[in-house]
């Protein structure tokens, strides 16, 4: 199987087949959701969140997605890895960002990085583009910006915001991103975006006119995961599994159940006879 490139994932656009992709981060995450067959693997700051215990993404490192990214890589053999610049680590000099996003592929071994914003980050953009760094854009619920936002609300609703976010896409485009992520937008405002732009719109929380949809991997098999948005489907209830098999456990352990003869070592019977006399 050959590994996706960017240059697939445009052209996904062309055929009409939706783009899939799905966060991980860490190898057996990555491992299994690449053998499910997605396109594209996200390690997304929401790590913060979903496996870091914080209640924002705004306190992930440079160094908490080198590490995470690091692992997913090792698993991900065809799947396109793509890994978020966290907060405030494109927003002083285009240098500094350059640097960060090239720390992503360079020690991360990630193939593409994501990057928060519309008009205001272009110029970071095509820099990276020139370095040989490709760039996935994400506008609408761009969670960095959450107290700014002043929670997680939909965007783009009104004609004023949905034309911003237009104008954010097109931007975008322009300065070279190879895909866009769009969360928490009207279906019909996607739909237009996805309808003019060239570039595959990826979807979370904004409807089915996309060109692909993204998904937070804990929110989906229902791992211990705090926030279920309106937009989340969670196919499985992995955490209630997880729950009962570990209350099985400690429940045989003191029963003395476990471990069974099965899982029970032997000594010789000449060094039993010994020990015991
Ligand atoms: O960090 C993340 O998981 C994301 C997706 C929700 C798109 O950015
Ligand atoms: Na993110």
């Amino acid at each position: 199987t050959k590994p996706v490139t960017t240059a697939f994932i445009r052209k996904k656009k062309e055929t009409g087949i939706p783009v899939t992709m799905i966060t991980a981060y860490d190898y057996p995450t990555a491992k299994l959701v690449e053998e499910a067959g997605v396109d594209m693997i996200l390690v997304g700051d929401s790590l913060g969140m979903v496996v870091l215990g914080y209640d924002s993404t705004i306190p992930v490192t440079m160094e908490d997605m080198i590490h995470h990214t690091k692992a997913v890589t090792r698993a991900a053999k065809r799947a396109l890895v793509v890994a978020d610049l966290p907060f405030l680590s494109y927003h002083g000099t285009v240098e500094e960002a350059v640097k960060n996003a090239g720390r992503l592929m360079q020690e991360g071994l990630a193939k593409a990085v994501k990057m928060e914003g519309g008009n205001e980050i272009v110029p970071i953009v095509i820099r990276c583009v020139q370095a040989g760094i490709p760039v996935v854009g994400h506008i609408g619920l761009t969670p960095q910006a959450v107290h700014q936002l002043g929670g997680y609300k939909v965007q783009g609703r009104d004609l004023q915001a949905a034309k911003r976010l237009l104008s954010d896409a097109f931007a975008l485009q322009e300065a070279g991103v190879f895909a866009l992520v769009l969360e928490a937008v009207p279906e019909e405002v996607t739909a237009q975006i996805a309808s003019k732009l060239s570039i595959p719109v990826i979807g979370i929380g904004a409807g089915v006119h996309c060109d692909g949809q993204v998904l937070v991997f804990h929110d989906l098999v229902g791992y211990a995961s705090q926030l279920t948005p309106r937009f989340v489907k969670r196919y499985t209830d992995i955490g209630e599994q997880i729950r009962s098999a570990v209350a099985s456990y400690v429940q045989e352990v003191e029963a003395r159940a476990f471990p069974a003869p099965e899982h029970v070592f032997h000594a010789t019977e000449e060094t039993i006879q010994q020990l015991y006399g």
